[in-house]
């Protein structure tokens, strides 16, 4: 009968070999893995998020007993000199260390010894991580929102001075009913409120607290969540600590509202750039924002707008991104989560720059043709509908008016004239109800002037829109 004993080995007395992961290895990791999954390139963005997350934590230790009061303070004095040195661009980064954490946590254990390597107490990389990207965010969400109401000011100060200039509404690209050009750039301004507001309600999502989550399970340490929440100005705690570390919806959802600002801007981009071609005409943009080109002299190519437009697909991109990083990724945390902040952090920076040079575009760079705009409503037969609502009026069936309309369109158009400039007793061979106070109702202005209503392109309406959207507004920035 033979006894299995477990064999008796002895532990290794040898260290682990140079530039292993730590004890529990046996060979150094590959340069090409080192490289490969090395986040610290684009992660010291984090930087200040990350010494702000650990000097909260290292308080909620303090003031648990869970580290002493000297460790305490030599953690905040280490920590203060590296947020110094990252500040001042001297902090000396290294790729070998892997990430933002463990540059800082290696920098901090070199400054001031045992107390830096007690920091990471009852805390993992994995809930620091998922803090700082939300207080990064937050941060970026509140400058965002301050740009986006910069932009709106532009807005409806180019509005203001447009209220009453006229133009041709399109539908289908086809000139279809006179507006005011003020209304049209109000129309942008009611997207960028729907904006702002998407934002806002995405930072009450953003603004909660994972750290106490630790790796994935919490900690056994007598923690106080509470107390890191109010000191980090988080609204809540994430409630459940699996969720705290693996989620990334609340990236998700920012991604997704910032491709929503970039798309709305497009559409003006694109308007823009119909707009400065010569065959609208309509507006011309300052040579500031324009480039030429190298082989044709005349040309002046309004690359602002069309790099607005092509950037909102970069932003659409990353959205797409973050949604396929996040699709089917089993509970906790998965090292996949590390490549969520390169599309997040550009999409900041797009928005941020786009907005930035659309607020200075539509604040200064936009000189409106309002004699090519005016002429271009009249050239579109642009007041067809109200002369069929005046026949509607005197009792003509609309679609009966519709019809009859249209005869004196195809009329007007083999005379090459504008309704107009028919004489009443012409247009009376197509309605024989047309009032003698039919010119009011063609003109332009008349037309405008009809719809006054709350919404409408009424000049009064629309000063009464600018109003409104200015009162919603903080005030503009000095
Ligand atoms: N650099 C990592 C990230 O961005 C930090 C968290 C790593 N956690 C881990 N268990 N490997 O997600």
């Amino acid at each position: 009968m033979s006894e299995r004993t477990p064999s008796a080995a002895s532990p290794p007395a040898s260290a682990p070999p140079q530039g292993a992961w730590s004890g529990r290895f046996t060979e150094a990791v590959a340069d090409l893995v080192r490289r490969y999954t090395a986040s610290v390139d684009f992660d010291r963005r984090l930087a200040q998020a990350d010494i702000a997350g650990s000097r909260a934590h290292a308080r909620m230790l303090g003031q648990q007993g869970i580290i002493g009061a000297r460790d305490l303070a030599d953690i905040e004095r280490g920590l203060d000199a590296i947020a110094a040195d990252v500040e001042a661009g001297r902090f000396e980064w290294r790729r070998d260390l892997e990430d933002v954490h463990f540059n800082i946590e290696r920098r901090l254990t070199e400054a001031v010894g045992d107390a830096g390597k007690r920091l990471h107490t009852g805390r993992s990389r994995n809930d620091q991580v998922a803090t700082d990207v939300r207080l990064w965010l937050r941060a970026s969400i509140d400058a965002l929102l301050a740009q986006l109401a910069a932009l709106r000011h532009a807005f409806c100060d180019l509005a203001e001075r447009h209220a009453g200039t006229i133009m041709p509404g399109f539908t289908h690209l086809q000139v279809a009913q006179p507006v005011t050009f003020g209304h049209h750039l109000m129309a942008y301004d009611a997207m960028l409120a729907r904006d702002m507001e998407r934002l806002a309600d995405v930072r009450k999502r953003v603004n909660r607290l994972p750290l106490g989550a630790a790796a994935l399970a919490g900690t056994g340490f007598p923690i106080d969540r509470e107390r890191t929440r109010a000191e980090l100005g988080f609204d809540a705690l994430c409630p459940n600590s699996l969720d705290a570390v693996s989620d990334r919806d609340f990236a998700i959802e920012f991604a997704a509202a910032a491709s929503l600002v970039m798309v709305h801007l497009s559409r003006f981009a694109e308007e823009l750039v119909l707009w400065s071609s010569p065959r609208f005409g309509f507006v011309t943009l300052a040579d500031r924002f324009c480039t030429g080109s190298s082989i044709m002299p005349q040309k002046k190519n309004p690359d602002v707008p069309e790099l607005v437009r092509g950037k909102s697909g970069r932003v659409v991109g990353h959205l797409v991104a973050l949604l396929v990083l996040m699709k089917a990724q089993p509970l906790a945390y998965n090292k996949d989560n590390q490549e969520d902040k390169e599309p997040l952090f550009d999409t900041v920076d797009t928005l941020g720059d786009t907005l930035a040079i659309m607020t200075d575009l539509v604040a200064t760079g936009i000189v409106a043709d309002e004699a090519r705009m005016r002429e271009a409503a009249r050239e579109g037969f642009a007041t067809a509908t109200d002369l069929a609502d005046h026949l509607v009026r005197r009792g003509v069936p609309f679609r009966d008016a519709h019809e009859a309309v249209a005869r004196a369109v195809r009329h007007a158009e083999s005379r090459r004239c504008g309704l107009e400039d028919l004489s009443v007793d012409e247009l009376r061979a197509f309605a024989p109800q047309v009032g003698d106070d039919v010119a009011g109702v063609l003109s332009l202005e008349g037309s405008v002037a009809s719809r006054s209503h709350p919404g409408g392109t009424a000049p009064p309406a629309v000063r009464a829109a600018i109003a409104a959207a200015r009162a919603s507004l903080p005030p503009r920035e000095p």
